[in-house]
């Protein structure tokens, strides 16, 4: 537990190494580019839809607009245009190609996404109508088609409505929302389309390749806190962060996922098993009785190295000698999974503050797995985004700064790589 202050000097040196080797690898472009074709139709909620053209840019999607003339009442195409570098689709009838806009450019997309998508265009969709260049478009597809509805309560309750979405869902259409709240004319409930940032990131989930179909996917995550007696305790900082995002990239990748998870404040992940524990020892007892039956084990967490010999039952009284704490080393969970007679595949995480290569490698070695996975805990601990270092038999590879979700889906699909290398 005793935390190693580096001079400030070599801290620098060793930061500054680290930022131009992860410069060298931003140059080469890891996330996939994907191409998108943003609908938006004639609804209030249409200005969230330059807040979402935005955010699937930044996510390295190449978006085209498309949309409707009563799309152009809420928000102007000028607007998208310039947002998304490139002329907005708006009619059938101004294409200076082959006159067949609706097919040369649903052909060129890997999904449509309407958002938001009103009452009025999901009916036209649910109908297969085409009486303008966006339903026209959206018939036309090869790709899959997401939509986002958006409208008044009553809309979206209504028979009608519910119908249509139902033969959207049985026609394959990923309906993402609506949410529940306030409502532009004032009345509130179910229709609000969800806000841009959870679209963006079900888009992006939308894309992750399956590649853990099947699998069981073992994490632990978070912090462990350590009795000291009946109200205090020894924990650190780790916010569980990065472990809930692994486990969101585990699931959106298509695996079976169970999360033990040491005090957190965060929303749990959706679909996957938590199993909530206090302690490392309860740790240690979620993790040993799952192991045997998992594919992939990932020990995201920040396991208390030592736990108090003796704890108090009672709240320790205050006084003025000196009280001395017996502190018992804890189990290596990672190293007890590691060294199964059959073990799954198993990955560790270090946070170190100075030395990352060197430390990395060494705990990689000593507890024996085939992935250990570096980061910097003065960047890292709590905070939302975090550079990761990948340490395998093969070197490392560093991943660039970014959000803790980006990083955690490169780190599965670097993951699946391993096991299937190491499955053969
Ligand atoms: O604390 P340390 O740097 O050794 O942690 C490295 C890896 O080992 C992490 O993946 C962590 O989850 C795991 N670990 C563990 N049980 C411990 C200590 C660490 O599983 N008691």
């Amino acid at each position: 537990m005793s935390a190693i202050i580096p001079s400030q000097a070599r801290m620098s040196a060793f930061l500054v190494k680290m930022r131009a080797i992860m410069e060298q690898t931003q140059a080469k472009r890891i996330v996939p580019v994907n191409r998108i074709i943003l609908g938006i139709t004639g609804g209030i909620a249409a200005y969230k839809a330059a807040e979402l053209l935005r955010l699937l840019m930044k996510q390295g999607m190449e978006v085209q607009v498309a949309m409707t003339e009563a799309a152009s009442h809420f928000i102007t195409p000028t607007t998208m245009q310039g947002l998304s570098g490139k002329p907005v689709l708006t009619s059938q009838w101004d294409d200076a190609g082959n006159g067949m806009a609706h097919i040369n450019s649903s052909r060129a997309a890997d999904a449509i996404i309407i958002a938001p998508a009103t009452a009025d265009f999901i009916a036209k969709l649910a109908h297969g109508l085409a009486d303008d260049l966006l339903s026209a478009l959206c018939l036309a597809r090869h790709c899959p088609l997401l939509v986002a509805p958006a409208m008044n309560r009553e809309m979206w309750q209504n028979a009608a409505t519910q119908r249509n979405i139902a033969q959207l869902l049985a026609d394959g259409v990923r309906v993402l929302g609506p949410a529940c709240g306030v409502q532009a004319c004032g009345e509130e409930g179910m229709g609000r389309m969800l806000e841009a940032e959870q679209l963006a990131q079900d888009i992006a989930a939308f894309f992750q390749p399956k590649l853990f179909s099947g699998k069981q996917i073992l994490i632990t995550a978070g912090p462990t806190y350590e009795a000291i007696d009946a109200v205090r305790g020894i924990t650190n900082r780790s916010s569980g962060k990065m472990g809930y995002a692994v486990a969101q990239a585990a699931l959106e990748q298509g695996a079976e996922v169970t999360l033990v998870s040491g005090p957190t404040a965060l929303a749990k992940p959706q679909g996957a098993q938590v199993v909530d524990v206090t302690s490392a020892a309860q740790m240690f007892e979620a993790v040993k009785q799952r192991a045997a039956d998992c594919d992939i084990f990932i020990g995201v967490a920040a396991v208390a190295d030592y736990r108090i010999a003796q704890p108090g039952t009672q709240k320790i009284k205050k006084s003025t000698e000196t009280l001395t704490l017996e502190l018992v080393p804890n189990p290596d969970i990672l190293a007890y999974v590691a060294a199964l007679p059959n073990p799954p595949f198993c990955v560790g995480f270090a946070a170190e503050s100075e030395n990352l290569a060197k430390y990395a490698e060494q705990k990689r070695c000593v507890k024996n797995v085939p992935l250990l996975v570096g980061n910097l805990a003065q960047q890292a601990i709590g905070s939302d985004d975090n550079e990761l270092v990948l340490f395998d038999d093969s070197g490392n590879r560093v991943l660039p700064r970014a959000d803790k979700l980006t990083l955690a889906r490169l780190l599965m699909q670097h993951i699946a790589q391993l096991y299937e290398g190491a499955d053969q």
